[in-house]
């Protein structure tokens, strides 16, 4: 191979179809076809609903992402695709079509970590990744603290949520205010016209040693308080009080697990760190420890096909067979 490889990335773990062309580390192509519309009544994802929608988005995402990229099918040098952790209905229509064009195509098929694939896209938008890096994924379905050495081996867990991931407390919070499904974008939206210190949320597992955090008594303790008020309700005051609590605890368990572990760098990702706040408030809480923050782009954090090639790019430069 002469150039940097072509790799094809194919994403379908959740609602997302995402297919991705990267190469090496560029980005040519990533396109996404979201079902989130079709699971907005049911108020979080229907996993039969998920899987149907990929089988329907499947080949023309595919078509769509080598339009963009201005690449033939022939062209591939691998495809990546997400194995897991995912909704298995959901993953086994990626699989299947990855394998598919690989078999087709003659190449090589890599099935890589969906978690990991959220920490090498920023090798898309910064450049090399510095590891060792602690990544913070936050999502709809994952809330993790991660060591990461080398992102092509293994990353390991420091911490998670013990109940509701943070990305699900923000729809529940939302949907519990009626504002509509996913609740993320909502609330972060009025957070901006609220006051954030005017009702102090529990911070459940803050001062506890672990680097786990929880989110279900929040949520119970937002539901609580909306229920007691005798008027109408300060949504923004609610947005902006329950959004701190949330990112207050997150940023804080981040900077305490590049401490404990003497890492200086930390990577955020997964749809939550598309979140204002807690951006700023890790940029903030980074900048005051000495720790070099990395966030991807608000469309990289969110589920895509551009991180599965990204990983996979980076399988295929590692030599991983
Ligand atoms: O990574 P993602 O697209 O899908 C998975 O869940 O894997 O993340 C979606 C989640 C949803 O829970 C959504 O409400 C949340 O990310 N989200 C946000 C924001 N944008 C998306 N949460 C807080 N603030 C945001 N700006
Ligand atoms: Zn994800």
């Amino acid at each position: 191979m002469t150039h940097a490889p072509l790799v094809l990335g194919i994403e379908t773990s959740c609602d997302e179809t995402g297919v991705g062309i990267v190469r090496g580390t560029t980005l040519l192509a990533d396109a996404v076809a979201s079902s989130v519309q079709e699971h907005a009544r049911f108020g979080g994802v229907v996993p039969e609903v998920a899987s149907r929608a990929h089988l329907e988005a499947m080949v023309p995402t595919v078509h769509r992402a080598l339009d963009t990229a201005g690449v033939r099918l022939g062209d591939l040098d691998a495809v990546a695709v997400t194995a897991g952790p995912g909704l298995a209905g959901a993953l086994l229509v990626g699989v299947a079509a990855a394998k598919a064009y690989a078999l087709a195509l003659g190449l090589p098929l890599y099935g890589v970590n969906h978690l990991a694939s959220h920490v090498a896209v920023d090798v898309l938008e910064h450049g090399p990744l510095p590891e060792p890096a602690i990544a913070l994924l936050v999502s709809g379905g994952h809330s993790s603290l991660l060591l990461v050495q080398d992102v092509t081996v293994t990353l390991q867990p420091l911490g998670a949520t013990v109940d509701d991931a943070a990305g699900e407390a923000f729809d529940k919070v939302a949907r519990l205010l009626g504002l509509g499904f996913p609740g993320g974008p909502a609330v972060d939206r009025l957070a901006r016209e609220g006051d954030r210190t005017a009702i102090a949320f529990p911070r459940s597992m803050l001062r506890e040693q672990s680097l786990d955090v929880s989110f279900s008594g929040l949520k119970t303790a937002v539901a609580r308080w909306v229920e007691a008020q005798p008027g109408p309700i300060p949504v923004a005051d609610v947005c902006a009080s329950f959004q701190e609590a949330v990112v207050d605890v997150l940023t804080a368990k981040a900077v305490r697990a590049c401490r404990e572990q003497g890492v200086a760098h930390l990577l955020i990702g997964g749809g939550v760190a598309a979140n204002s706040r807690l951006r700023a408030l890790a940029q903030e809480r980074c900048d005051a420890a000495g720790i070099v923050l990395r966030v991807p782009r608000p469309g990289l954090c969110t589920d895509n096909g551009a991180m599965v090639a990204a990983l996979g790019s980076r399988l295929v430069a590692a030599g991983v067979g």
